[in-house]
């Protein structure tokens, strides 16, 4: 959420501008950057995309450079509020909420700072002004003692060819390249141009230069930093002949099921083992579509393992004051592992003595510095705002999990990804998703393992297609929302669980008798003539294990979503008002 980027030494400019590009996922309100050219700092921001600065690069010229692609905190997308901040002496691009910002503006406007902007981080270039009096690092210390709150800051000072970066719980990495550092949000922004990157700690300040990093602790005391490889593969973050990330990542969901499922070895599975030791219940959160995993995994967990187990939306986790203790075992899912509400749900159950064990798709994210144990999921690189591939990598983990804690490998996992391939050929999606564009609202109705896909499919096609839509337990639609249904309304059924078949074939049939248009996702095993007769659409799936279903009944859903939000004109990859990695709780 909110993608920065800063480079010293070299072609600055254009490369915070190739950062900013690959980060746009992180927020695409608007977009600036700041360089130091012969003392003087010179900026660009504007509403709209990165692309939108394009033109003006040329103007910019110089050797020290910071960028930042927004997601809208405080105050509307405009030219004003985008980042970079600058005023006197300092540029600044700031990621997270600081939330004693409004005693700190009016004390600064009690001392004649004005202010441009209605942002919270603006504060930050005039505190920097304020405690500056020749030496950077003591004023980059000063400003962030006042700050509360989330903070990921660049820093760019008109008296020297440096940028320093500050960090508190929103994600920020320097990295090492040929004549240059650069700092980012994200590894992949990194990618080809950095060899070699540390992550900022919570609590950290570091210093780029051309030649030289160095890191310390909001005190100023030096730190050691210890610099990991950046791997170079860049294939993830390019389109690779496809329209869209959506598409494909969509495509790649095999290999992410296949990768996520070798990642899970023998020291990981001992881990967990050991962590279990003494569990007599337990909880699994994350947010969204990683909260819908979350929920398959309970679904199976419980029933393989025989010990309560359910999922909570991460955010209510903390609201509601969930009561957990020695005995619990806190199993967090995130795709990007930075998600605040999920890392704060992790840190509470830590506090509250719970195990954690963090399921995420990014190796040095925040999540997995709080957990016991970390389960990888190796879906590679999402770009795509919307998460497709890493769900079913998340879902392939956590079956991997239930495996090992039960000491029995789950039935069939070994060809769960040649199933994803056959399901990516199914017919009738196309017709699916003209459906979907036609209908005033979309219901997804299923039962047992099928109704976390029905809420992921109707997030996947609200989200990128802004058509209406509700998920919903088969068995729930008859106490109330049947109110809803007309002949202008299309309900999607899932079912794949033979024992659950007939009855949610009952609920179709209610929806049909009230004028509701149908379509049905179904196992070739779960299909009776009765099913089949009437549906708009009969997507067939092979027949798999029960709890295997979730990975391949939702890839119809999310193809389809993806063509229905193109027939509508909409960029899946870039839903409005979204973006990806959300830092702020
Ligand atoms: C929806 C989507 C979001 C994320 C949610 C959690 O397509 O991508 O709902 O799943 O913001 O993100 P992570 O998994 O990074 O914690």
């Amino acid at each position: 959420m909110c993608g920065i980027m800063g480079c010293v030494g070299g072609d600055a400019v254009q490369k915070v501008y190739r950062g900013l590009v690959k980060l746009e996922y992180r927020g695409y309100d608007s977009a600036g950057i700041s360089v130091l050219s012969y003392g003087n700092i010179c900026t660009i921001k504007k509403a709209g995309m990165v692309s939108q600065l394009e033109r003006e690069l040329t103007s910019l010229n110089g050797t020290a450079a910071i960028g930042h692609t927004r997601w809208a905190t405080h105050g509307s997308p405009s030219d004003l509020n985008a980042h970079p901040h600058a005023s006197g002496k300092f540029s600044v691009v700031h990621n997270g909420i600081i939330e004693n910002y409004s005693s700190i503006k009016e004390e600064l406007i009690a001392e004649g700072y004005s202010f441009k902007s209605e942002t919270d981080s603006e504060i930050v270039v005039h505190l920097l002004n304020k405690y500056y009096n020749g030496d950077f690092l003591m004023a980059v210390k000063n400003t962030v003692q006042r700050l509360k709150g989330t903070f990921a800051l660049c820093i760019l000072c008109a008296d020297c060819n440096l940028i320093a970066v500050a960090r508190s719980r929103n994600p920020i990495i320097i990295g090492r390249g040929k004549g240059c550092f650069y700092a980012s949000s994200d590894m992949p922004a990194l990618a080809g141009d950095a060899e070699s990157a540390y992550v900022l700690k919570d609590g950290q300040i570091a210093v780029i230069g051309e030649d030289r990093a160095e890191v310390y602790g909001f005190t100023l005391e030096k730190q050691q930093a210890e610099f990991v490889p950046v791997a170079a593969s860049q294939t993830d973050t390019q389109l690779c002949g496809y329209p869209h990330y959506m598409a494909k990542e969509i495509n790649e969901i095999p290999a992410a099921v296949k990768n996520t499922l070798s990642a899970f070895g023998k020291d990981c599975e001992n881990a967990l083992k050991g962590l279990y030791c003494g569990v007599n219940r337990i909880i699994l959160t994350g947010c969204g579509t990683a909260y819908h995993s979350a929920m398959t995994g309970a679904y199976v967990m419980e029933e393989v393992l025989g010990v309560p187990a359910r999922a909570e939306i991460a955010s209510e986790l903390r609201s509601r004051g969930c009561v957990m203790g020695g005995d619990t075992l806190l199993i967090a899912v995130s795709q990007s592992g930075e998600t605040a509400d999920t890392v704060e749900a992790a840190r509470y159950a830590r506090e509250r003595g719970a195990k954690v064990v963090a399921v995420t798709n990014v190796a040095y994210s925040a999540l997995n510095c709080v957990a016991d144990v970390v389960v990888p999921v190796r879906a590679g690189t999402e770009v795509c705002v919307a998460a497709t591939k890493s769900y079913c990598g998340q879902i392939a983990a956590l079956l991997a999990v239930a495996g090992a804690l039960s000491g029995k490998r789950i039935d069939g996992l070994e060809d769960i990804a040649s199933a994803c391939a056959q399901v990516l050929k199914c017919k009738y999606v196309h017709a699916l998703a003209r459906l979907f564009t036609q209908s005033s609202g979309v219901y997804f109705i299923g039962r047992g393992v099928d109704y976390p896909v029905a809420l992921e499919g109707s997030l996947k096609l609200k989200e990128v297609s802004y058509i209406p839509g509700e998920g919903y337990p088969a068995g729930e639609l008859k106490h109330g929302t049947l109110a809803l249904i007309d002949e202008n309304t299309l309900s999607v059924a899932i079912i794949t669980d033979r024992a659950l078949a007939a009855k949610t074939t009952a609920s179709v049939q209610q929806i049909r008798s009230r004028g509701g248009k149908t379509a049905v996702i179904a196992s070739q095993s779960c299909i009776s003539k009765e099913l089949e007769k009437d549906a708009q659409v009969c997507i067939k799936l092979p027949d798999c294990p029960k709890y295997l279903s979730p990975i391949i009944s939702v890839i119809p859903l999310q193809y389809a979503a993806y063509l229905a939000a193109v027939i509508c004109g909409k960029n899946p990859d870039k839903p409005r008002n979204l973006a990806k990695s959300v830092t702020v709780e």
